[in-house]
């Protein structure tokens, strides 16, 4: 079975085909297609929701043809579709939900909707070395921080998430503050390879507390303050300056994110941790679970670099793996509402 995936909850259009077969749980990545909107946004330091839905609309049909290309395959080859239905930005949702609902009516082929954070979280296992469930997933990006238990396709307990900022938009938000362009994470992340983390002291809140919450809020304020102080009769910051704060930024956020994976991991009794979404590409926290977890003997997946942020892949790759474990079966049903703010235990 083959199933044409979309995805359009923010500001990239994916798309991207996979094979489920009988005699492999994982489907298999036959082709994809990116389309990242950054450029475009950068311009205004954060997402522009209308001119992204504009943009989904330019690019949806062009990246499908490319799909296909790639595969050397037609329309009349796919056998389901699938599409994000949230949660994300409604109207860049309706862009990808209203073109895979055409598509399949007029194919007569099935649909399946998707969770945009399950396919974040089932993302690694299109990696090299894929996981096995049951799991812990630290589920990182620009609208969500959560640790989820993840026992099998579908069956997700949330154990604790952030209460304020997710841990992309701390990055961001903190990366704007020291004039860093649009996204901050990578940049920040980048940055940070040639500052000292311990130049500023930062806030790690909530590292201590008994539950498996965040908090990252009070980074903003911190990093405003300090920078301030720094800035006393008008003088700028200079590069080395720029990059201790990312440093030292860096660190507060990984430190927590470390520290709070761990003790999932002790209260839940597993030894497997997933990390995924677009912070998931940080090379410090990627660095520091390794390391953390390396001592504690568990094993650390990660998807590939090209897929921690969204993508097409994530969305097909989730749909089959519902199908296949049977916690879905694609529907017929033509009539579409979005769900820009969805829980994924409730699905
Ligand atoms: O998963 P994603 O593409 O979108 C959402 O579903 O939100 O994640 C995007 C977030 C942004 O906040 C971006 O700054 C962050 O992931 N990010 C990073 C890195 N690469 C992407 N943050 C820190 N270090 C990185 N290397
Ligand atoms: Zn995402």
């Amino acid at each position: 079975m083959r199933i044409l995936g979309f995805e359009s909850s923010c500001d990239e259009t994916g798309v991207a085909l996979v094979e489920v077969s009988d005699n492999n749980n994982i489907p298999r990545l036959i082709s994809e297609a990116l389309y990242s909107q950054i450029q475009m946004h950068k311009e205004y330091g954060g997402v522009v929701p209308e001119l992204a839905s504009r943009d989904h609309i330019r690019r949806v049909i062009p990246l499908t043809q490319h799909v296909l290309d790639q595969a050397q395959l037609h329309l009349n080859d796919i056998d389901a579709i699938a599409y994000t239905q949230g949660p994300g930005l409604a109207g860049a949702l309706l862009v990808g939900a209203g073109f895979a609902t055409s598509l399949a009516f007029a194919l007569n082929k099935p649909l399946i909707k998707v969770h945009h954070l399950e396919g974040h979280l089932l993302s690694p296992f299109l990696s090299k070395d894929p996981p096995e469930f049951p799991f812990v997933a630290l589920l990182v990006s620009g609208g969500h921080t959560q640790l989820i238990k993840v026992h099998n396709v579908g069956d997700y307990h949330l154990l604790g998430e952030t209460i304020d900022d997710a841990a992309g938009e701390a990055f961001d938000k903190t990366a704007k503050l020291l004039g860093l362009p649009y996204p901050g994470g990578p940049e920040l992340g980048k940055l940070a390879e040639h500052g000292d983390p311990s130049a500023y002291d930062l806030p790690r809140p909530m590292l201590y507390s008994k539950d498996l919450n965040f908090s990252f809020s009070g980074l903003k304020t911190a990093v405003f303050t300090q920078k301030k102080k720094l800035e006393v009769d008008g003088v700028d910051m200079s590069e080395q300056q720029i990059a201790d704060f990312s440093a030292s930024i860096q660190m507060a956020i990984v430190d927590v994110l470390v520290k709070k994976s761990l003790n999932a991991l002790k209260q839940t009794g597993l030894n497997r941790l997933v990390v995924a979404g677009g912070v998931g590409a940080n090379k410090e926290l990627r660095r520091q679970l390794n390391e953390a977890c390396s001592r504690r003997q568990i094993r650390v997946h990660y998807p590939e670099f090209s897929l921690c942020t969204d993508n097409g892949a994530m969305i097909a790759l989730a749909a089959g793996m519902r199908i296949k474990a049977g916690v879905q079966v694609p529907e017929y049903d033509y009539s579409f509402a979005i769900r820009p703010r969805w829980s994924l235990e409730l699905q």
